[in-house]
């Protein structure tokens, strides 16, 4: 059995299934490389003020260094004795650097420097969302303006309602996606906080340089409370709420892809490589990627409520509940990074059946509202204007016609007002050209609105990710 760091005060040996039950490492040994990181800045502050000397923190890093290597090259040998990746990385140093080892958890607790580990983690985890988020956006600009003439029928209650541009359709998810990368980046503000130093939970009696060891590990601000600094997930909640509403944005995409791709809408064909097929079947192509995107959005949402309900009734400060903070935080952090990943790839392969979304936009009375407002302006009351158009439409119904296509003389039983300019007021061009209100549809409207995310997104630092905050030496 190995030694546990803690067990002096123990005289009998902890029973195996207790071992087991409360062993993390499985899940936690994915923090490794910022433990090392944060334990090296720790080395180097307490040198700093004279805590342990020069010579022993160089011992202690190289030591861990060497540990890293073992680990990035998967030499290291786990063991559930150990609980968890602080407790094994440093009973390996003992090994690895003898008697200084002992010295390396001076001012330190596993209730800071897991705090510390989870908020390095989430940091690199969040910009490389906000990064891939960056890529979505991107798409779907491309998208919209290769769309900017393709005319569709635009929803409610998933009923036609009125006549959109494609690039309008792409353009709103491209604003979803745009407040969810302005969430992710408000969020990191409070993640990237230093906990250490706050020791287990009270500070320390040492005269350790808080802010320098922030320096080192590239936070701007360390945390103010020491109780609060071990106890809060706050940023864990954050990120999971963040992450639960990106979710849902994905998961609108992906069932508008799957609606879409039916043969009952027909309005697109999900490439060979980003479909499957049926077992049975032998003419099914089937969208499972959008059906897993939705699917695993619940997963999120799980991971989020479960989170939720582990921290809400913990006294202060550090409960060993909050280990279980780690599978959900990690299981949302890679099912929504492997959602995004794989609808950038899946979005510019999608074959667009432009026809097919002009024709469902010809029929179905998507024009109505228009001819109501055609003789609104010629001083109709709108609310008059409306019941006009409605018996027009229910008489359009029963002849198995659209409303452009009754004679002016059909028209005029209805209201005398319409004249034969009403054909080409009626049109799909022009029915969309109409709508030029800030944030409509019209064409000129939406191409600006391209013009102006393109330039948001060339503005927007791209590669903020983990690259500059693994800097060693
Ligand atoms: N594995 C623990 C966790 O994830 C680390 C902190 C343990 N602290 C303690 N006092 N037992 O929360």
């Amino acid at each position: 059995m190995s030694e546990k760091p803690w067990d002096g005060r123990f005289s009998e040996r902890t029973d195996t299934s207790v071992e087991a039950f409360t062993s993390s490492i499985q899940v936690d040994k994915r923090l490794y490389p910022y433990d090392i990181e944060g334990s090296v800045a720790h080395c180097r502050m307490l040198a700093k003020v004279g805590v342990i000397t020069d010579q022993e923190a160089g011992e202690l890093t190289e030591g861990l260094w060497r540990i890293k290597r073992e680990l990035d090259q998967g030499n290291f040998k786990f063991d559930d004795n150990l609980e968890d990746i602080h407790m094994h990385i440093e009973v390996r140093l003992l090994q690895e650097v003898g008697k200084v080892a002992q010295k390396l958890h001076t001012a330190r607790s596993r209730n800071d420097q897991v705090a510390l580990d989870v908020r390095m983690f989430l940091r690199d985890a969040t910009h490389r969302v906000i990064d891939s988020l960056f890529n979505l956006r991107g798409v779907l600009v491309g998208l919209a303006e290769q769309h900017i003439a393709t005319v569709m029928p635009g929803y409610t209650h998933l009923q036609r309602a009125q006549p959109v541009l494609l690039a309008h359709h792409w353009m709103a998810y491209y604003e979803m996606f745009t407040r969810d990368a302005e969430r992710f980046g408000d969020s990191l503000k409070r993640t990237n906080v230093m906990p250490l130093g706050a020791a287990a939970l009270a500070g320390t009696t040492y005269p350790i340089n808080r802010q320098h060891t922030a320096e080192l590990l590239k936070f701007p601000k360390i945390a103010a409370n020491s109780m609060d600094a071990v106890a809060d997930r706050d940023f864990i909640l954050e990120y999971l709420s963040d992450a639960a509403i990106c979710m849902t944005h994905l998961s609108r995409l992906a069932e508008e892809l799957v609606l879409w791709s039916s043969a009952e809408f027909r309005f697109i064909e999900l490439a060979d490589a980003f479909a499957t097929g049926s077992s049975i079947m032998p003419q099914k192509k089937n969208p499972d990627i959008p059906e897993l995107i939705r699917g695993k959005t619940g997963r999120v949402f799980g991971d989020l409520m479960a989170m939720l309900t582990v921290m809400k009734s913990l006294p202060l400060a550090y409960n060993r509940d909050m280990q279980e903070d780690k599978p959900l935080l990690f299981d949302a952090v890679d099912t929504l990074q492997s959602c995004l990943d794989i609808t950038v790839k899946m979005l510019p392969t999608l074959r667009i059946k432009a026809e097919n979304m002009r024709q469902a936009a010809s029929s179905g009375f998507l024009n109505a509202t228009d001819m109501a407002d055609y003789l609104v302006r010629q001083g109709v009351p709108f609310r008059n204007a409306h019941a006009i158009v409605g018996q027009a439409v229910a008489y359009a119904l029963a002849q198995g016609k659209e409303l452009h296509e009754l004679s002016l003389k059909e028209l005029n039983t209805f209201s005398k007002q319409i004249q034969n300019d009403i054909f080409e007021h009626l049109t799909l061009e022009q029915v969309i050209a109409r709508r030029q209100s800030a944030g409509g549809t019209a064409t000129g409207n939406v191409r600006a609105a391209i013009e102006s995310a393109k330039q948001e997104i060339a503005g927007s630092a791209r590669g903020s990710g983990e690259g500059d905050l693994h800097a060693k030496g």
